[in-house]
Parts: structure tokens; C-alpha cells; sequence
């Protein structure tokens, strides 16, 4: 590992462990990365990379190499672990929906972009989204509503 890496890599391996942020500017060099396919090289990785542990619920090890047992610091540049590349697509995807779909979406009410965790709701592989059950449910076109205690006070006003 490189001297330069050496000394820039912890800044990221700190924050992880969640102590205090260096001090902008307190004689670090910025970290220059080595390796990336998709995110801008100005991208702001400490605040992305956490944005992924938090939208994921994941350790940073969940998508890079575990720490070398020597040196204590995972390799962030290396793509040893073959998720990486899904996440890559992942991110190309979240950028799509953003800025070739939602851009386009006529009235559009919020601006809010998605995000990893819109899907993601902190798992690591989102999970299925089951409805829950409905009161007025698999009724028969035109059969009278079930009669239920709250029949007094209908939520779902007819429409047809
Ligand atoms: C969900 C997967 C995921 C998690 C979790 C994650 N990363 Fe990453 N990280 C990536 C991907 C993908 C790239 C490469 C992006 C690209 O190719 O543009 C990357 C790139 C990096 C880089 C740049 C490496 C280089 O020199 O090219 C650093 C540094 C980094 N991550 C640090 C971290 C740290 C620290 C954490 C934990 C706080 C973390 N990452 C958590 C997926 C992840
Ligand atoms: C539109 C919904 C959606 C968005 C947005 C999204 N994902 Fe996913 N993600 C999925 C689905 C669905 C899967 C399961 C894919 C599969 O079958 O392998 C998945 C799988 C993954 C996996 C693989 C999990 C595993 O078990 O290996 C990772 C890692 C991941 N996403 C990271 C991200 C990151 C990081 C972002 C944001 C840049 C993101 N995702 C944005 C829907 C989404």
C-alpha cells in the first residue's frame, strides 16, 4: 500500500467507527481515488459512503475487501468484491430514474430525488412489498360492501 494511502484511508475507516469528522482543512491532502467507474472523481465519498451504510443498513465491508490484517485498512480501490460492480449499476440506475425519468414526469410534485434507501428502507437487498389487506377486498363488481363495524363511517366513497 502506498504511503499516501496509508495515511488518507483511516479519515474514512475513523468516520465509520463514528468518531469526530477531521477538521476541514487540518493538513490532510484530500483523499484522490483510484478507481472509480461511475461517481464523478469530485465526488464527495465520505458523505456517499455513508449514505450507503445508512440506506443499506451495511458495513462499509458489505460491498469492500476486509481490512489487511497487517495494515487494518480495507482496500477501497480494489474490486475484489464482485457486488461492487452491482452497486455500480445500482448507482447508474438511481442516477436514470433521477434525471431521464423523473426530470420528464409531467407535474411533477415532489422534488425529492430517489435515493438507494427509497428502495432499499436500510436492507441490504430490499424486500417485497406485500399490501396489507384490505376490508373491502375481492368483492364481486356490483355486490353490496361487506357489512363491518366501521360501515357507519366509509372511508372509500363509491366511485362508480
Ligand atoms: C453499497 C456498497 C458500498 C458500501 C456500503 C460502501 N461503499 Fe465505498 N464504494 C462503493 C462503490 C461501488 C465504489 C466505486 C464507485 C465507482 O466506481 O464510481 C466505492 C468507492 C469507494 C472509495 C474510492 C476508492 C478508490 O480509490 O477508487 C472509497 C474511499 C470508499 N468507497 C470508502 C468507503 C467507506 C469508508 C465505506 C464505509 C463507510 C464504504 N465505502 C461503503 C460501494 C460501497
Ligand atoms: C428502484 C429501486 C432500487 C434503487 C433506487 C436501488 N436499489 Fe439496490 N436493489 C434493488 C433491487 C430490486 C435489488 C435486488 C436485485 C437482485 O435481484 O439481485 C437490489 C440489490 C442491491 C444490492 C445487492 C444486495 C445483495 O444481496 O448482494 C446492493 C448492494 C444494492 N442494491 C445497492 C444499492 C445502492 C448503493 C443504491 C443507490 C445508489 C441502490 N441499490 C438503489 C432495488 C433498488
Amino acid at each position: 500500500m502506498s504511503l499516501l494511502s496509508a495515511t488518507l484511508i483511516p479519515i474514512f475507516f475513523a468516520s465509520a467507527q463514528s468518531a469526530p469528522p477531521p477538521t476541514p482543512g487540518a493538513g490532510m491532502a484530500p483523499y484522490k481515488p483510484k478507481n472509480l467507474k461511475v461517481l464523478p472523481e469530485n465526488t464527495d465519498l465520505r458523505k456517499i459512503m455513508h449514505q450507503y451504510t445508512g440506506d443499506l443498513g451495511a458495513e462499509c465491508e458489505f460491498c469492500h475487501t476486509m481490512p489487511d490484517p497487517v495494515t487494518k485498512h480495507p482496500d477501497f480501490a480494489s474490486d475484489a468484491v464482485r457486488r461492487k460492480d452491482k452497486v455500480r449499476y445500482m448507482i447508474r440506475m438511481t442516477n436514470d430514474l433521477n434525471d431521464k425519468y423523473l426530470t420528464q414526469l409531467p407535474d411533477r410534485d415532489q422534488d425529492d430525488p430517489i435515493s438507494c434507501g427509497t428502495c432499499h428502507r436500510g436492507e441490504k437487498r430490499p424486500s417485497v412489498f406485500v399490501a396489507p389487506q384490505r376490508q373491502e377486498g375481492n368483492r364481486q363488481p356490483g355486490a353490496p360492501p361487506m357489512a363491518t363495524p366501521s360501515a357507519s363511517t366509509p372511508t372509500h366513497p363509491a366511485t362508480n
